[in-house]
């Protein structure tokens, strides 16, 4: 026994329990070595109390959430206080230096996780690697490993939820169910089988895992606005002449990327002064109209002996080598290249030195792309060989352990940087290859997907299992990566995105260009619409952002989110929940201009006409090319930029409701508040309380009301009448505002 669990020594292996808290466990099989904690941001305990208890077959754990039995042979069932088995494993194997185990599935029981994957949500009946790889060309339905993969998932059976995290980067296999129906094979290349088990309800456990593996920093606010790109705009003229047109054709536009035919020859933190000739003008031009730049940056090196980064990094050994001590050289963009191994920390540092006359330029993105990492190659996979050496914080280790590290640790070698490098601005990192904990520095795109309605189809399942993983901001390249989408296809692909965290459209080279007025009408049109209900829609995206930070709730969410018990709710993946107010229903069938939605239960109201529903139901709604189905939950409190901010209710809670808004400046770090809006709904009145938080004063004079769903008869605030015109209520700040209903029944709807 330990203060906190159990040490349990067989002949071959050996068993560590852990309790962190009452409800997350650590278990850790070895022989094998143990992960150096990349993954984990802050190595929290509990003071838990628990009591081990020998039995007749083996040992019980206990603490006030869980218990678990460990039998002598080595299977491990994990239960509730009460004694109701939500978890079973059989013992582990070794083999050489793999592990693998066998964990029993129920026959009702789903899985979700596993970070970025082209599958269905319910990711149960599939074989999936845990190999971070860029899928080469394009990629559609059904092909893994891609660029992030995270080993977690969540299981939601009738007797809970719970969260397992394997904290192993070497290369795995999930078989989850594919072989045998009824049970998940996880198999590890190396390391020791650490895993992490969260046991409570479906936000608690994203919560408890967001706690360890840190949660998502606050974005800059522009960051949810809409990014425009493209492989590549080749010169600064290019640029002005795109940004020219946002503005001729009157579209909103927060932020530029800019792809590697920035760079010179592809040298990484180069620019070519030919076609960029005045890049810091550029940047700052672009910045008084409120648009941001964002440029890429590979990690691979150019092998060019009279190129600074290359020399340097030759010179001071910041490159990965081979056993022979050579430095290992693989093909990337620029030709021949060399790459940083950034599980060194001096590495780290070197690397981050880099990224400062971009952020004196003004820059205030940076892109990192390729960082699987991904090398070209004639067969075999396009990555480093496994014999490659890392630093691993000099305790040394080879491709094969750092391989799927490699991704997250250039974002926190950037991350690092930039927090020195610009203390009074967020930073902005987007990437394309992670691994658990890569939201506490960067967001994420769904790479290089083909230009297909399937394509589109999967974005939804794609995004939503990014955040059941922990990584809560991404999104797709609108339209498909690879192709010539229809104008058709352009405009389904954009009304999905614009309710997506990360709203990007890009294309590959060589593809037909894309930006928005390429389409002729009626795309432009809608697609203006579209940008301006994103920009509406900022001051609710900043608070689920704000949310996120402390809950790790992802800002896209599926369906189950609102009640994970009902089953019915469990394999939705063509809707979606944006927070807990809107529920977005893309449509993603050619020519359709109708769909079916499944709205859970409660009230909804739709946001384009504000006719009321009651769910459970499934409902056939109209899907003109100009709309898509977007519902609102009664009781809601949407706060919209409108007229300043207009904070939209929706119709009455059940009995109880709760509204937030975040508000700052912006960007940087300084004073924020909090509005927390209760509301009781009583008889013909809703009540709602405000309180907060933080030391920003409230902008503007008032509170500026737009009720949907019933009329507002009379309002009283804090005990003085109001005057109610129509359904607009402006009001001071205040502490309770009670909203009678008009009972006349013809009045209201
Ligand atoms: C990769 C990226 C893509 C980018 C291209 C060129 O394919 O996924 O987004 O445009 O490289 O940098």
């Amino acid at each position: 026994p330990l203060a906190d669990g159990a040490r349990l020594t067989g002949p071959d292996a050996e068993l560590e329990i852990r309790f962190l808290s009452s409800d997350v466990l650590r278990l850790t099989w070895t022989p094998g070595r143990l992960p150096i904690p990349y993954a984990i941001a802050r190595d929290i305990l509990e003071d838990t109390r628990i009591s081990v208890v020998p039995q007749p077959d083996g040992w019980c754990l206990e603490s006030a959430a869980i218990r678990i039995e460990v039998g002598m042979d080595g299977r491990v069932r994990f239960q509730t206080a009460a004694g109701r088995v939500w978890r079973e494993e059989d013992p582990p194997e070794r083999q050489g230096e793999a592990w693998r185990h066998r964990v029993r599935l129920r026959p009702e029981e789903r899985l979700y996780g596993l970070g970025e994957r082209a599958a269905p949500l319910n990711r149960r009946g599939r074989v999936y690697r845990m190999w971070n790889l860029d899928p080469g060309g394009s990629y559609g339905p059904g092909a893994d490993p891609l660029y992030l993969g995270v080993p977690l998932w969540i299981s939601l059976h009738t007797d809970g939820v719970y969260l397992v995290f394997y904290e192993n980067p070497s290369d795995a296999t999930f078989d989850l169910g594919a072989s045998e129906p009824d049970a998940a094979w996880v198999s590890f290349a190396g390391g020791a089988l650490r895993y992490y088990v969260f046991y409570g309800s479906l936000e608690h456990v994203l919560a408890r895992y967001t706690e360890r593996t840190g949660r998502p920093p606050l974005p800059p606010r522009w960051a949810l606005g809409f990014h425009q790109s493209r492989w590549s705009y080749e010169s600064a003229d290019e640029v002005r002449a795109v940004v020219q047109g946002f503005r001729d054709h009157d579209l909103p536009l927060h932020a530029i990327h800019l792809d590697i035919d920035f760079m010179d020859g592809y040298r990484v933190f180069t620019v070519d002064r030919r076609r960029f000739p005045d890049l810091p003008d550029l940047i700052r031009e672009l910045e008084g109209q409120g648009i941001r730049t964002v440029v890429i940056l590979d990690p691979g090196v150019k092998i060019d002996p009279g190129y600074s980064v290359y020399q340097e990094g030759m010179a001071q050994g910041m490159f990965c080598r081979l056993p022979d001590g050579k430095v290992y050289r693989g093909l990337v963009w620029p030709g021949w290249c060399v790459f940083p191994d950034f599980t060194d920390p001096a590495v780290r540092v070197w690397w981050g030195i880099h990224y400062r006359p971009f952020v004196e330029m003004g820059v205030a993105g940076f892109w990192h792309d390729m960082n699987e990492p991904t090398t070209f190659v004639a067969w075999g996979e396009p990555t480093f060989p496994r014999v490659v050496r890392h630093a691993m914080e000099g305790r040394g280790g080879d491709h094969q352990e750092a391989h799927n590290l490699y991704g997250l640790l250039m974002n926190r070698a950037a991350w690092e940087a930039l927090r020195e490098l610009q203390p009074d601005r967020r930073p902005f990192l987007l990437t394309r290859s992670g691994w658990a904990g890569v939201q506490r520095y960067a967001w994420n795109w769904t790479g290089d997907t083909e230009s297909t309605w399937a394509a589109l189809r999967q974005t939804i399942p794609t995004v939503l299992g990014l955040g059941l993983s922990g990584i809560p901001y991404t999104g797709p390249d609108i339209g498909g990566f690879s192709g010539a989408p229809t104008a058709e296809l352009f405009i389904r692909w954009f009304q999905a995105a614009a309710f997506m965290p990360f709203f990007r459209n890009h294309a590959a080279k060589g593809t037909p260009r894309r930006e928005p007025w390429v389409f002729g009408e009626p795309a432009l049109s809608i697609v203006r619409e579209f940008l301006r209900l994103r920009v509406r829609l900022l001051p609710y995206l900043y608070t689920l952002a704000w949310e996120a930070t402390q809950t790790g709730a992802p800002l896209l969410r599926p369906l189950f989110w609102l009640d994970p018990k009902d089953p019915a709710l469990w394999e939705i993946e063509d809707a979606f929940l944006l927070g807990s107010s809107l529920l977005v229903a893309p449509v993603m069938e050619e020519g359709a201009r109708s769909r079916k939605v499944f709205l859970p239960s409660g009230e909804w109201y739709d946001f384009w006409s504000d006719q009321p529903f009651v769910g459970p139901e499934v409902v056939e709604v109209e899907a003109p090319l100009e709309r898509i189905p977007v519902f609102v939950r009664a009781g809601s409190i949407l706060p919209m930029a409108e007229d300043g901010l207009t904070l939209h209710l929706y119709g009455l809670p059940g009995r109880e409701g709760e509204g937030i808004l975040y508000q700052d400046s912006g960007d940087g770090f300084g004073p924020y508040r909090v509005d927390r809006f209760h509301e009781r709904r009583q008889e013909g009145t809703l009540r709602i309380r405000r309180t907060e938080e933080g030391d920003l004063p409230w902008p503007g004079d008032g509170l500026r009301f737009q009720i949907h769903g019933f009329i507002p008869a009379h309002a009283v605030v804090d005990g003085r009448s109001v005057p109610v015109e129509g359904r607009a209520l402006i009001v001071p700040l205040f502490e309770e505002l009670i909203v009678e209903v008009d009972p006349d029944p013809s009045r209201t709807g």
